[in-house]
């Protein structure tokens, strides 16, 4: 059987990381507050000249070169995103473009915080299913794009940042042991759909709009959709929570990753957190957490890593995979 590999992965970060000291400035909040109630002490803004496009074509870059192949060795490129440059075409075939790649094809996923993990699981069945060899899969987003500055209640929780990893297909006799992605679960369910949202888009308001969110509401949900997806997919995969090396969450809240962990009973040891450093970066959260295990060394390869994300939608997901 063809099992998809992580052959490379990368990071982007915009050049500006904002403290909660600055928006003590802007609106009625303090750092305290932000602290205790979220684990966030800075994210990542983006300054007018950086895009989704230019972050995800750093992030892909990146990939590359450390999976030390060319963009003509790449057969698709997949972008999660909720923050495309423009409405169309889709951002994906702009950093094709970019990447100096005029082959295959190329598109965007969108699953907001959920995003990367439907990519990948979308990636994984391109492979499996021989229209692709390798595939870049992104996480890019501009979230500072579409706040609304003024409402404390959401405007200190996101940043901007991508991140990307290049799946490749591998001969696999298909045990836990060998590398690559062994299962997943995704899960959508749109009964949430007002909990998180833009309240805008082309069809309705004819402009971008704002994001709101209830952020008691997707919290009161998130653990239990949380912890039943990923026991979703350890049971997929004959694994349970003591076969993992690494739980790399989405990074929206350190109280819901400690929660979810808690429940789960992953040893925090093995939890990677950099909701304090990123904020909640959408689909970029959990491609740029993995970059930061990998680089200071916690990651190595042969490690089963557990993947998890939730968002707007409501989507959820969850990835198991030997790295
Ligand atoms: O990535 C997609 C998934 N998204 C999430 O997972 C987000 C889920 N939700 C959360 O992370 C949390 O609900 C928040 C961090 C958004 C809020 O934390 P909370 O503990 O649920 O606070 P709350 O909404 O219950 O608000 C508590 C108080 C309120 O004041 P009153 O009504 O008690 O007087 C808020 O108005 O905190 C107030 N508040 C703030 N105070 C200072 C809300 N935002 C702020 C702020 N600074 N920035």
């Amino acid at each position: 059987m063809i099992r998809s590999v992580v052959l490379g992965s990368g990071a982007a970060t915009p050049r500006r990381s904002m403290s909660n000291a600055e928006f003590e400035k802007i609106v009625d909040t303090t750092d305290e507050w932000i602290v205790q109630r979220t684990g966030i002490h800075s994210r990542f803004i983006a300054d007018a000249d950086e895009t989704t496009a230019t972050l995800g074509t750093r992030a892909a870059e990146a990939a590359l070169a450390d999976a030390g192949l060319t963009p003509d060795e790449i057969d698709l490129i997949i972008l999660a995103t909720s923050t495309p440059d423009n409405t169309f075409p889709a951002t994906a075939v702009d950093i094709q473009n970019r990447l100096g790649m005029h082959h295959g094809f190329a598109f965007d996923i969108q699953a907001v915080c959920t995003g990367f993990i439907y990519a990948i699981t979308t990636a994984d069945l391109y492979i499996r299913g021989g229209m692709a060899k390798r595939v870049l899969v992104i996480g890019a987003e501009t979230f500072s794009r579409l706040l609304d500055w003024e409402d404390r209640t959401t405007c200190v929780l996101f940043g901007d940042g991508a991140g990307a990893l290049v799946l490749g297909a591998s001969d696999s006799t298909g045990t836990v042991g060998e590398r690559g992605i062994i299962s997943a679960s995704l899960r959508s369910d749109g009964a949430h759909k007002d909990k998180l949202f833009v309240d805008g888009g082309p069809s309705t308001t004819g402009s971008i709009g704002h994001l709101r969110m209830q952020g008691r509401e997707v919290f009161k949900h998130a653990v239990a959709m949380i912890t039943d997806v990923i026991t979703s997919a350890f049971e997929r995969a004959g694994l349970g929570v003591d076969d993992i090396d690494w739980f790399v969450p989405h990074q929206a809240n350190r109280r819901i990753i400690d929660a979810s962990a808690r429940k789960l009973g992953i040893p925090p040891e093995k939890v990677v957190i950099t909701v304090d450093r990123h904020g909640n970066t959408s689909a970029a959260s959990v491609p740029l957490a993995l970059s930061v295990a990998i680089a200071d060394g916690r990651i190595k390869k042969g490690d089963l890593v557990l993947l998890e994300a939730m968002g707007g939608g409501f989507t959820w997901g969850a990835v198991l995979l030997r790295w």
